[in-house]
């Protein structure tokens, strides 16, 4: 599907939140008004951002699905996303989008919702629990299960704060690593290993799985072992892109392009590609 901004819009940087040492949030407005007024975006969809001259990366939209600003978390990893840290409030950036295929929010009404999350995986699920919040009433429980590497990599943290403190929602955060010195009152070790003491009635139980490849396949393979349905487990898939809309080729998974039939993919369709590395 055509989404609305098919080629780069001027977006300006209205507000700019150093996150963690490599990973920080740029608050973004469409500078033309008939645009930010148009657009509008599904939980788990994602832009492409632009710099002329540097390139362009396919990044999650992590804002509330109500709210005019586009927020987008993003890890310094390359040429692009070291550019784009670069990148200053008032300065501006090309961006096209919306993209992809988010999460089945009616299919996860009227049961229990397991969101899972690696690092800064945890991305494309964050609108997801903002629109859970915006309409709480049609889910039975929330459970969100967090973990990091070291306690130091946990990004928007002022978000985990808020939704720990939240009464409607259950959220664990995990770290492999701790520093003596750090402040880190949550679980230690794999967030995997949360599992085992997880509470969950499978016939209920719908889950959003996002991050490392090998994190989402151990979680969707152990939610499996519990009795949930592949069709009932999704994860939000990456691949590198370059077009987003289905023609270049550059992200195939099997038969499947992830920009164009993703990101989020069932761990029916999903299983039998995981690890696997070419087409
Ligand atoms: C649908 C989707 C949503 C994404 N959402 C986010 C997000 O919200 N925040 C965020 O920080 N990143 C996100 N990413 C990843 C982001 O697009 C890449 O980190 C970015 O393209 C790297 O570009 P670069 O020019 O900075 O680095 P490059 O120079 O392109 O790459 C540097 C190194 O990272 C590796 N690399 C590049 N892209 C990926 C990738 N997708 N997965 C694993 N390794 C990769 C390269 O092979 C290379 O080794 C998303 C990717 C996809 C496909
Ligand atoms: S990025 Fe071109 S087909 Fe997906």
């Amino acid at each position: 599907m055509t989404p609305l901004i098919d080629l780069p819009a001027e977006a300006r940087i209205v507000e700019r939140l150093q996150e963690t040492e490599t990973i920080f949030t740029l608050r973004l407005q469409l500078t033309a008004p008939e645009l930010a007024a148009r657009y509008r975006f599904a939980p788990g969809q994602f832009n492409m951002l632009y710099l002329p001259g540097v390139g362009e990366v396919p990044i999650s939209i992590v804002s509330d699905p109500r709210a005019d600003l586009i927020d987008h978390t993003i890890r310094v990893v390359g040429g692009v996303t070291q550019a784009l840290a670069r990148l200053q409030t008032g300065e501006v950036v090309g961006l096209r989008g919306p993209f992809g295929r988010g999460w089945p929010m009616q299919a996860a009404e009227g049961r229990d919702l397991f969101i899972v999350t690696g690092g800064l995986g945890c991305a494309p699920s964050v609108s997801a629990v903002h629109a859970v919040l915006a309409r709480r009433e049609r889910y039975g429980r929330v459970v969100l299960l967090e973990g990091v590497r070291h306690c130091r990599d946990l990004a928007l943290k002022s978000r985990f704060a808020e939704w720990l403190d939240h009464p409607d929602l259950e959220v664990q955060l995990a770290a492999c690593e701790i520093e003596p010195s750090s402040d880190w009152p949550w679980h230690t070790g794999n967030v995997l290993t949360l599992f085992d003491e997880l509470e969950l009635k499978p016939e209920r139980t719908l889950a959003f799985l996002c991050g490392p490849e090998g994190m989402m396949e151990a979680a969707a393979g152990k939610l499996a072992e519990r009795g949930v349905n592949d069709r009932a487990i999704f994860l939000s898939m990456e691949r590198n892109m370059q077009c987003a809309q289905g023609l270049c080729g550059h992200c195939q998974f099997g038969p499947h392009f992830v920009c164009r039939d993703g990101p989020v993919f069932d761990y029916a369709t999903a299983r039998p590609l995981l690890g696997k590395r070419g087409l």
